[in-house]
């Protein structure tokens, strides 16, 4: 069976991912093989720190790897917070905090139109390898939902009513950002 270590801790990514790739392909964490390091995120893009994260693993650990980086990119804030989403209001990686600057610098606009946009980069006998996935919505005025992370009480995908946070894991990861970019991924390794 081909393995590909996932250059993350994060349960929910990991589980997330490992339902959509199915049972031919098995996914290693970063505890698997042993890696305890925060890996640096220092790019100035989703791209850069998703690539960053998977040479980090190729260079000392030599297997194939895939890592990820999601951004919330609001069109009225330029994009931002895009790749600093994490970071948003601090460098604590605080959710609660960052979803309340959130609100706040957007109080009283109109224009309340945002997308998630996570990049997955994959490295495969050393050839580096980008997939996009997209999900275009609205961010409300006021939280709703309690469901999900992040930023997921402040955004209703397009076509729908809830917010991520309110539609619940299920549906959420049938449609997120995430599920489109691990789909792209799957079916290129599904064509090897
Ligand atoms: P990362 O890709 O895990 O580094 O996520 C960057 C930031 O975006 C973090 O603040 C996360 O909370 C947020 N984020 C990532 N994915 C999602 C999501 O699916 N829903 C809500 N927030 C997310």
């Amino acid at each position: 069976m081909k393995k590909f270590v996932f250059a993350t801790n994060n349960r929910h990514k990991l589980e997330e991912v490992e339902a959509i790739i199915g049972e031919k392909i098995e996914i290693l964490s970063l505890k698997d093989i042993g890696c305890e390091a925060d890996i640096p995120e220092t790019a100035d893009t989703l791209e850069g720190n998703a690539l960053q994260k998977a040479r980090y693993v190729y260079e000392r650990y030599h297997c194939d790897c895939f890592a990820d980086d999601t951004g919330l990119e609001v069109e009225a804030l330029d994009g931002a917070p895009g790749v600093y989403s994490a970071r948003y209001a601090g460098d604590a990686h605080n959710s609660e905090a960052n979803l309340r600057k959130l609100l706040h610098e957007m109080e009283g606009m109109t224009n309340r139109r945002a997308r998630f946009r996570t990049v997955f980069a994959l490295i495969l006998n050393g050839k580096e390898h980008l997939f996009e996935g997209i999900v275009n919505g609205e961010i409300t005025p006021t939280r709703r939902g309690t469901s999900g992370f992040g930023y997921d009480p402040v955004f209703v995908p397009d076509g729908y009513q809830q917010t991520f946070a309110e539609m619940g894991d299920a549906l959420k990861n049938k449609i997120s950002h995430r599920a489109l970019g691990v789909q792209k991924l799957c079916k290129f390794l599904n064509t090897l």
